[in-house]
């Protein structure tokens, strides 16, 4: 793995000539009359910005403050802008790497997301009972997923910086089931912790950035303990399946049920994870055009994220002790959490299930009032160093050499401090 941490100056300078050729080469296409109406507008939108602060905002903001921004939009890419751009493309080749296992095993087969290998139909049908659409999801998903890597290592090179190569740390086994390729992966679906109290925070008044002793309720508190698989690990897993061609009129056993309920939370909190981590690191970067990259991908996260949490509350009672994982699972009815919300309560505890749209929540200062927003989006809870740390606690690297300071862990968190020191050069 070669990997260019420091990009040299010489790298920046070329950084800077494609953004300029790049603006040169779309105001060519415009024909005069559009190219003078451009102008024009920027020239009024800048006199009339001038007006509306000196008006609206008084004298609390310096108009040369306003003009100031105008004027950097040119900004070059930064040494902190590629630091984030690698940090991202490496955590997205992470998530490309779990969402391929669900896919092959639980989505959708076809030919558009590579590698698909027949699925596994008890798994599929299984994941099901969330929502008939599950595999649709999990195919998109992992089609969005694989779109986002390989789009920041197509814009990192075009700008003479390295991507990162992850590919030497692809050798954990695949799953044995039917479904799954046999080939070296990155994550391990199969041993999950799962924090279940991003369920609570978007549910709650409270934000962990406003409040960090603020506590959460966690959705499946068994989920946030022990050892969890995600999929089925073999055959045995899925015995005991009576599969029907119609899957409403199939049944499973208890355990592959909690496997598929299971993968259903893991879903979500992977996402929400992507929803904090996109607006987090966009204030650091500097280019106008690596921005638009943050805050183009960012919200394509929530939309995952809003998707499963809305799913995952389908989870039907059950309790189950899974002999490999010597864990057991405890899924309750969230629909009937109703009766102990309080969605006012500073303690986070939450759980009705269709309160899937963000609670407004504290942010900045209380004397706004609450508001609904993405939470956290402070780099202690929200940057690439938590999003690491979350995913080694959620033990989606278990199995990982050497087992203490894996080799993977350490590389991706040199990258996630590197962009967490991302400074906005304005
Ligand atoms: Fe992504
Ligand atoms: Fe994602």
């Amino acid at each position: 793995m070669t990997m260019r941490n420091k990009p040299n100056t010489e790298s920046l300078k070329q950084t800077t000539t494609f953004t300029d050729e790049a603006a040169g080469a779309s105001s060519k296409g415009a024909t005069p009359s559009q190219s003078f109406r451009a102008r024009d507008r920027r020239k009024f939108l800048k006199g009339g910005m001038f007006a509306a602060g000196a008006t609206v905002l008084g004298a609390g903001v310096a108009p040369s403050r306003l003009l100031a921004a105008q004027d950097n939009d040119s900004a070059p890419i930064t040494k902190g802008d590629i630091a984030i751009l690698r940090f991202l493309q490496a955590l997205e080749t992470i998530e490309k790497d779990l969402w391929q296992q669900y896919s092959e095993l639980g989505g959708t087969q076809d030919n558009e997301v590579s590698g698909l290998n027949g699925g596994n139909v008890p798994y599929t049908q299984a994941l099901q009972l969330l929502d008939g659409d599950m595999p649709q999801y999990i195919h998109d998903n992992t089609d969005d997923e694989i779109s986002h890597a390989r789009f920041l290592a197509n814009y990192l090179e075009s700008i003479g910086a390295e991507p990162v190569d992850l590919t030497p740390f692809a050798h954990l086994p695949s799953s044995k089931a039917d479904g799954a390729r046999q080939v070296g992966r990155l994550t391990n679906l199969t041993q999950l912790t799962i924090d279940t109290s991003f369920w609570s925070q978007y549910r709650s008044i409270t934000n962990l950035d406003f409040d960090p002793n603020a506590v959460f309720a966690q959705a499946v508190p068994s989920l946030n303990a022990g050892m969890h698989t995600a999929i089925p690990r073999s055959n045995d897993d899925t015995a005991g399946s009576v599969i029907n061609p119609d899957p409403t009129q199939s049944t499973f056993p208890d355990l592959l049920k909690a496997i598929a309920f299971t993968a259903g939370f893991h879903f979500a909190f992977i996402e929400e994870g992507g929803t904090s981590l996109y607006p987090t690191l966009a204030q650091h970067v500097t280019n106008l055009e690596v921005l638009r990259i943050l805050l183009s991908i960012g919200p394509s996260e929530t939309m995952h994220f809003q998707t499963w949490q809305d799913k995952a509350g389908n989870a039907t009672p059950l309790t189950v002790f899974d002999k490999l994982n010597n864990s057991s699972v405890t899924f309750t009815d969230l629909h009937a959490a109703k009766g102990e919300t309080d969605p006012e309560s500073l303690n986070g505890d939450t759980l009705q299930a269709n309160l899937i749209m963000p609670e407004p929540t504290h942010f900045l200062n209380p004397k706004f009032g609450p508001v609904a927003i993405i939470r956290p989006t402070s780099t202690k809870f929200g940057g690439a160093q938590a999003a690491v740390m979350s995913f080694v606690k959620d033990g989606l690297f278990r199995g990982q050499k050497p087992l203490n300071n894996p080799e993977l862990v350490r590389v991706l968190m040199q990258l996630a401090e590197e962009a967490d020191e991302a400074r906005r050069q304005l």
